[in-house]
């Protein structure tokens, strides 16, 4: 009964481990968290007030399919003044979250068979967004020799030419690893010279530490940004995950593309979400500092208590995100708490059950020999989880 299409797409992979640890927090067992994707702050009280704002006024009809002129225009100013990329409203199009900027140019730019280049480890949901927009995914396997990173002999090694599209992920989910600017110039290069189509996905781009730098990949020149899609949202860096809200900025083609595209699909994103948006953008950047900093200070904790965790093997130190992915294959083989631990998922569920604590396997993520810790969760909670997790392993190796 079900399409090709929908035969074929993966459920999430994390999903047996998730949904255990939603049937052990309904029957109240105590779970520590540490698989979440997104902040634990609160949204600012500036977005609030600014959909509170909207509702009182009655702004609760439809928008342009692209998002309000007045919402482009700020986000074009913010690329301008933050990312160095000089965009017209008309480029910009705005849509329920990151994922859907995503999806839509995958969508506008993706002819069947169409090979787009992504790097393992990596989101769960870029080769899924890839299959369905009709393209393939082609993976360049990284690793900590490389810094969780890819480099330009690594992508043309994969070239073809079917291939259409570099992904680009940094700061990086799952893996926290951030490019450098001497990187990310070293892939504009190679696309320009390819004539290849960049999506970079700088969604993370608030979220760094230790003095890394960040840099949008299109602000290189015009010979790249013409060849970019630069995508952003609202949800990690103003803890708005709920209020669905992201954006995609490209040549007016390919934007106008993604706007048909969206106008023909959902529409435009809720109009109270965005003058939240609008509204987050002007208003003070405080809270969006004093979360880097409270994240921060979480990954020092994390990355030391890791050094003494048997088993855990944390490679790369990393830069970006609020993430941590972590090595574990020392423990595949051993017997834990009576368990024998072949693999990641084994580890997860046995982390689970025995602890109490939830973490994401790293098969998901195109590296099975990983973890991925999210420190999105409070200084007591980390270290709870922490202190069971070192207990579960010292007492059973
Ligand atoms: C790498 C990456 N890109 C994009 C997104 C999408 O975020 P949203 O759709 O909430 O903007 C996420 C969310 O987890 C992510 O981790």
């Amino acid at each position: 009964m079900l399409s090709q299409r929908a035969r074929e797409l993966a459920p999430s992979p994390t999903m047996a481990i998730d949904a255990r640890a939603k049937q052990l927090l309904a029957e109240g067992a105590d779970v520590v968290n540490f698989s979440v994707g997104e902040p634990d702050f609160d949204t600012p009280d500036t977005a609030k007030e600014g959909g509170i704002a909207a509702i009182r006024q009655g702004f609760t009809k439809y928008t342009p399919a692209a998002g309000t002129l007045e919402l482009r225009r700020a986000i074009a100013e913010k690329l301008r003044r933050e990312n160095g990329l000089e965009y017209a409203p008309e480029q910009i199009v705005v849509s329920n979250g990151g994922k859907q900027s995503l999806y839509n140019a995958f969508m506008v730019l993706l002819d069947p068979g169409d090979e787009v280049i992504i790097q393992a480890p990596y989101w769960v949901s870029y080769p899924e967004m890839v299959k369905l927009a009709g393209g393939v995914p082609v993976v360049v396997e990284t690793d900590a020799r490389t810094g969780f990173k890819m480099t330009p002999d690594m992508i043309r090694e994969k070239l073809t030419p079917r291939t259409k599209v570099i992904n680009l992920n940094s700061p990086s989910n799952p893996t926290g690893v951030v490019y450098t600017p001497a990187e990310l110039r070293a892939i504009a290069e190679l696309a320009v010279e390819k004539n290849l189509i960049i999506i970079s996905d700088e969604i993370y781009e608030k979220l760094l530490y230790d003095g890394a730098e960040f840099v949008s990949i299109a602000s290189f020149g015009p010979d790249v940004k013409r060849l970019t899609v630069t995508v952003n949202g609202f949800s990690k860096a103003y803890a708005m995950t709920g209020w669905r809200m992201g954006y995609a900025a490209a040549e007016k083609p390919i934007a106008k593309a993604m706007a048909d595209l969206q106008s023909q699909t959902t529409s435009g994103p809720s109009s109270i979400t965005q003058k939240a948006a609008l509204a987050a953008l002007q208003g003070d950047q405080g809270p969006v500092e004093a979360m880097r900093q409270e994240f921060d200070r979480r990954r020092r904790y994390v990355v030391e208590r890791l050094r003494s965790i048997p088993g855990f093997d944390l490679e790369v130190v990393p830069q970006g995100a609020f993430y941590v992915f972590p090595n574990v294959s020392a423990l595949f083989g051993r017997t834990i708490a009576g368990q024998r631990v072949e693999n990641a998922d084994d580890l997860g569920m046995l982390l689970l059950e025995k602890a109490k604590v939830a973490l994401v396997p790293g098969s998901g993520f195109g590296s099975p020999n990983h973890v991925r810790i999210s420190y999105a969760t409070s200084m007591e909670r980390l270290k709870e989880g922490l202190d069971r997790i070192e207990r579960l392993l010292r007492e059973s190796l």
